[in-house]
């Protein structure tokens, strides 16, 4: 299995996700929010890449079984129902509802991979769950760091290091790009030391400044779910995958 991570979206376009199995993380806060909602029974999730495109979607209705979700500048959009924080798609909010989300490079970068065969969603919560998931389809991979504006974002990379390390445990036959080198160098550099490494990036200060610290928490835990989150003709889904084949036993 051949491993490729992408350190922001800028270099590939949508046509090179063709036929691909590609992982998008948005650790800070879009894939991190998108596996919140669906722990918490969101039916299913819509990213778009503008907020024209949100309202067109839902069809002007916020509200009732459609939510309109997402931030710009990491504020909610004037008259959508919800932002970007995880800690606002709680259970009440959003069982059993659709949402439309626009993100600023979270929701673009997703929507820019769509032509890909498997396209996963990744973050530090699903961390194992999106290496077993790898592990049985046994592709080569794409790790899609969402980034910001087009530049490199530290805890994308860091969560890709993650992903590729639970993938080394599973399968000895793991070959990395030079990019993908570099993202387990940054996840051995940093350890177990995921909160603070949030609290010092650029983004991470950035939620900070805008009230937004507890959010980093949520972003943090390790592996808080199972869940491993795919884009299926324009919408998220959390299928379930046990009845999958097993994936190889952990190497001794
Ligand atoms: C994004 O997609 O740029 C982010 O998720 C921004 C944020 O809300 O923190």
């Amino acid at each position: 299995m051949k491993i490729h991570v992408l350190l922001s979206p800028l270099n590939a376009d949508e046509l090179y996700f063709t036929g691909k199995t590609v992982v998008v993380v948005d650790v800070l806060r879009a894939t991190t929010t998108i596996i919140t909602a669906l722990k918490n029974g969101a039916k299913k999730i819509t990213p778009v890449e503008s907020v024209d495109f949100a309202v067109k979607v839902s069809g002007g209705i916020s509200g009732g079984h459609t939510l309109l979700a997402g931030e710009r500048n990491t504020l909610m959009v004037e008259g959508f129902a919800l932002g970007n924080s995880p800690l606002e798609f709680t259970e009440e909010a959003v069982k059993d509802k659709s949402i439309i989300l626009f993100t600023t490079n979270g929701s673009k970068a997703i929507v820019r991979a769509k032509f890909a065969e498997n396209l996963l969603i990744a973050s530090f919560n699903n961390v194992s769950a999106i290496a077993n998931r790898l592990a049985e389809l046994g592709n080569d991979v794409e790790i899609l760091c969402a980034g910001s504006n087009g530049m490199f974002c530290v805890e994308d990379t860091v969560c890709a290091g993650w992903i590729i390390s639970a993938i080394q445990e599973k399968t000895e036959d793991v070959e990395l790009s030079d990019s993908a080198k570099a993202s387990l160098v940054l996840k051995k550099h940093f350890g177990k030391r995921i909160l603070k490494m949030l609290k010092d990036s650029e983004h991470g200060q950035l939620l900070i400044g805008n009230g937004f610290e507890e959010d980093l928490k949520v972003a943090a835990e390790v592996d808080s779910t199972d869940l491993v989150p795919v884009y299926v003709q324009g919408e998220i889904i959390a299928p379930d995958f046990s009845g999958s084949k097993k994936s190889k036993p952990e190497k001794k």
